[in-house]
């Protein structure tokens, strides 16, 4: 079975919404298989979005990321990177479909609730970042 990366943004944790998001991960069939509330570092945060480095909202992007706690999480499931974009919605909220992760919590298209990986490659190298092998129980 397919896995993808998942972070609960700062936004969303702030107003307890981690249940709620949760509800939707685990309602569109994927398996949250680990998961833990962390406050990332810097560092973490700075190589994680290393590709946006030079993205004039990188630092604000840090500041946000480091901001309070998030949860990190993998999600196990038939085509789960795929599948999570689309249950995530668009990056900007005010595009998101109905009934989507960021259409009904996100605040901004920097506040924007949850992270998802892009591609498999990427969410093996996600996961890789914040888990090892035997904190994730599929
Ligand atoms: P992630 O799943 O978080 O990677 O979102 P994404 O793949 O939908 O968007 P992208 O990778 O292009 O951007 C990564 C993150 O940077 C977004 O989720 C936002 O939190 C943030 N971001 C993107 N564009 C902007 C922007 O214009 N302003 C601010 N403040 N943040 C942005
Ligand atoms: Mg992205």
């Amino acid at each position: 079975l397919e896995r993808t990366f998942s972070i609960i943004k700062p936004d969303a944790t702030r107003r307890n919404l981690t249940g709620a998001v949760n509800a939707v991960i685990e309602g569109a069939g994927l398996r949250i298989v680990a998961q833990k509330r962390i406050k990332m570092t810097r560092d973490q945060a700075e190589t994680f979005y290393g590709v946006h480095r030079e993205r004039p909202f990188f630092g604000e992007l840090v500041e946000f990321m480091t901001s309070e706690p998030v949860v990190v999480q993998v999600l196990e499931g038939e085509g789960a990177v795929a599948k999570y974009r689309e249950i995530m919605g668009a990056t900007n909220p005010a595009n998101a479909a109905e009934g989507t992760i960021r259409k009904q919590f996100a605040l901004s298209v920097g506040e924007n609730s949850v992270h998802g990986s892009d591609s498999v490659e990427n969410a093996a190298i996600e996961v890789a970042q914040f888990f090892s092998g035997n904190e994730i129980v599929g």
